[in-house]
């Protein structure tokens, strides 16, 4: 929280009313968003008047049965895709008032998108999946992309992988690889769409974990998931059905990846020590 125009104590104040949940600044915001496809001579009505808020700093898990509407809410808050009717404020600016080039512009700088299927480029190490977000920066502003892509890897905990291919790595590192490059530009919200529906439960703990800890960092995260186990590390669920929000609540215990995850090695370790007796 950069403020030139505060001294000292009133930025140490403003911090820790931030820290108690005093000030909020909605860094997403719906109003009555609606999104039809055109299917043939059908009309789909996916989402059906969303109002939403989310602050700066939360995570939320989106869940609802298949084809409730969490992609296409996801892929419009995520600027990928604009809706039938309805407003939507990113950090303020209602986007349906941006031109085409502000529009990229914006999603570029705020967001960072996470894919069920990781999405990565075969046979292009995992650095250079990373460096590749900001080689498509048309004013050049990274000064030295390869830089950032080693710091982003960095904070998933793959500093060690940078040179691995794809095929090199598992599902859960190439996870990782994956929200490495949705981080390389500093955004300030994640999205993630399913990130661990192709992962088993113990490494969806660990990629959950490297989301806690960029939510800790300051990072808005929402993420869509149909498990209620991977739900409970967030700190709200929204559940939709038919395209409405039939839910909104808070996650009364969050769960903590690592402590889970220490767990789990603590029973393996059980485990062979009993079968080795
Ligand atoms: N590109 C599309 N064209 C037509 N219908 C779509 C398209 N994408 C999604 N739908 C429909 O919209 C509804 C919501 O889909 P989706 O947002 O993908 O749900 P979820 O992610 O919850 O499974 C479904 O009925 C789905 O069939
Ligand atoms: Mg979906």
């Amino acid at each position: 929280m950069y403020k030139p125009h505060l001294i000292g104590h009133q930025v140490r104040l403003l911090e820790e009313a931030h820290s108690n949940g005093y000030i909020m600044k909605n860094i997403i915001e719906t109003k009555d968003l609606k999104k039809d496809y055109q299917m043939g001579d059908i009309v789909v009505h996916a989402l059906q008047g969303i109002d939403l808020k989310i602050d700066e700093g939360e995570f939320v898990t989106v869940m609802g049965a298949s084809g409730s509407g969490k992609s296409t809410l996801m892929n419009l808050l995520g600027c990928l895709d604009s809706p039938t009717s309805g407003d939507y404020f990113l950090d303020g600016i209602n986007i349906n008032s941006l031109s085409k080039n502000e529009y990229a512009e914006i999603r570029n700088q705020k967001i960072g998108f996470v894919f069920q299927g990781f999405n990565l480029l075969a046979r292009t190490s995992a650095i250079e999946n990373v460096e590749l977000p900001l080689l498509y920066d048309r004013e050049s502003r990274f000064k030295n992309p390869y830089q950032q892509a080693i710091e982003a890897l960095n904070r998933v905990g793959l500093s060690d992988r940078m040179g691995h291919e794809p095929n090199q790595l598992s599902g859960g590192q190439q996870q990782r690889v994956a929200i490495a490059r949705a981080l390389v530009n500093n955004p300030s919200i994640i999205l993630a769409d399913e990130p661990t529906g192709n992962l088993d439960s113990h490494t969806s703990v660990e990629v959950l974990s490297v989301f806690q800890e960029l939510n800790a960092q300051g990072i808005t995260i929402v993420l869509v998931s149909h498990e209620r186990d991977i739900a409970q590390y967030s700190k709200r669920i929204i559940e939709m059905k038919d395209g409405v929000i039939i839910k909104d609540f808070n996650v009364e215990n969050q769960r903590d990846a690592w402590k889970d995850l220490e767990e789990i090695k603590v029973l393996n370790l059980g485990e062979i020590q009993t079968t080795q007796r």
